[in-house]
């Protein structure tokens, strides 16, 4: 008997390696490489970076995206500091307290139901600057795109962080879906995260094996940012002996074009994005006829939905996905569906053809 394939809407890290990113890897194997980053994959990476963000720009690759977003806020804020972020930030959910247990710093959340935050929100904490009682709010960190699968506009983004600026914080982006963010709004990594100081960037979501990288945007705080780095990295664990193979992984992703010039991360995240506009096309039926709630915009690569838990629950023989949290109403569930690069055509239209069919058996 041969059993259909579990078929993956869970998360854009359950895909596979790209076969560029594979064939990279394979061609940086050949030899011996100086460790710790002092190889020639690590130089093009620091090249590629430049050219992406800017030759101000520097970028330390690391293994994944907690350790990421953990080097760059212990890089960004004092002992004393506080980072104010929305509610439903990877850093303060997903990551088991590692800004505050590794970190040392005071997640300072703020309410936020599609994933945004707005420069206003900052006054909450505002108050507390220089108040010796209270977490100093002196680093902001955004997710772009949110962990509700939503995109800061261009202004938007701007706008947070001039706010942010102008009050003496420090703008961090969390990036692990930078692509994804730069893909929707059709400009380049930089603009996506424009007016950031430090920039999570990731690269496991984006078609990597693994690896994501600090990138230091802010020319004024590079000196002082570069200094510290390299110890935060090796003291919290990311900084790999092996390097090159994470290298050439990132390198691979900003630099491995096709026929159009089109690099590789901009080619998978504008395909995982169109698999999730697709899905939400071939649904829009179900939610005009009430079966279904989008709750929220789908702006880049993630779906979210509440429906009637039975009907979610018929389907997971064959497509697994993740639960978000109950739905409003009894019964209903919220869930979270994501595409990604090796996501296809046929994949989305099978599974919009099977909650079809569950949910109008109910
Ligand atoms: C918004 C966001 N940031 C960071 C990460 C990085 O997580 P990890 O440490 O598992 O690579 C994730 C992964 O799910 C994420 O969704």
């Amino acid at each position: 008997m041969t059993v259909a394939p579990t078929i993956h809407f869970a998360s854009d890290n359950y895909a596979s390696v790209h076969p560029e990113v594979m064939e990279a890897m394979a061609a940086a194997n050949v030899a011996h490489d100086s460790a710790y980053g002092a190889d020639a994959f690590t130089a093009r990476f620091d090249e590629a970076i430049a050219a992406t963000f800017g030759d101000h720009a520097l970028g330390y690759p690391v293994f994944n995206g907690t350790g990421a977003n953990i080097v760059s806020l212990m890089a960004l804020s004092p002992r004393w500091g506080g980072v104010v972020a929305s509610e439903h930030a990877h850093i303060h959910n997903d990551e088991n307290g590692a800004p505050e247990r590794v970190g040392g710093l005071k997640l300072l959340t703020l309410p936020s139901p599609d994933g945004r935050l707005t420069p206003d929100q900052l006054d909450r904490y505002a108050g507390d600057l220089g108040d010796p009682h209270r977490a100093q709010p002196l680093v902001l960190s955004l997710t772009q795109a949110t962990e509700m699968g939503t995109v800061y506009g261009l202004a938007e983004m701007r706008a947070m962080a001039d706010a942010a600026h102008a009050l003496g914080m420090r703008v961090h982006v969390d990036g692990a879906r930078i692509a994804n963010a730069a893909a929707a709004l059709g400009v380049g990594l930089a603009e996506a995260c424009a007016g950031a100081d430090v920039l999570s960037l990731g690269g496991t979501k984006n078609g990597a094996m693994l690896g994501e990288a600090v990138v230091i945007l802010n020319p004024e705080l590079r000196d002082s940012l570069a200094h510290d780095l390299p110890y935060l990295r090796k003291q919290t664990m990311q900084l790999g002996s092996k390097m090159r193979y994470v290298s050439v992984q990132l390198d691979a992703l900003l630099t491995s074009t096709d026929a159009q010039g089109t690099p590789l991360w901009r080619r998978n995240a504008g395909h995982a994005n169109a698999m999730a506009a697709r899905l939400r096309a071939a649904l829009a039926p179900l939610a005009d006829a009430g079966r279904l709630a989008f709750t929220q915009e789908t702006q880049a690569n993630a779906l979210f939905a509440t429906l009637p838990r039975a009907a979610a629950d018929a389907v997971r023989a064959r497509y697994r996905f993740y639960d978000w949290q109950p739905g409003s109403r009894p019964g209903d569930v919220e869930v979270r569906w994501m595409c990604a690069w090796d996501t296809t055509a046929e994949d989305v239209d099978a599974f919009a053809a099977a909650l079809t069919t569950a949910l109008e058996a109910r």
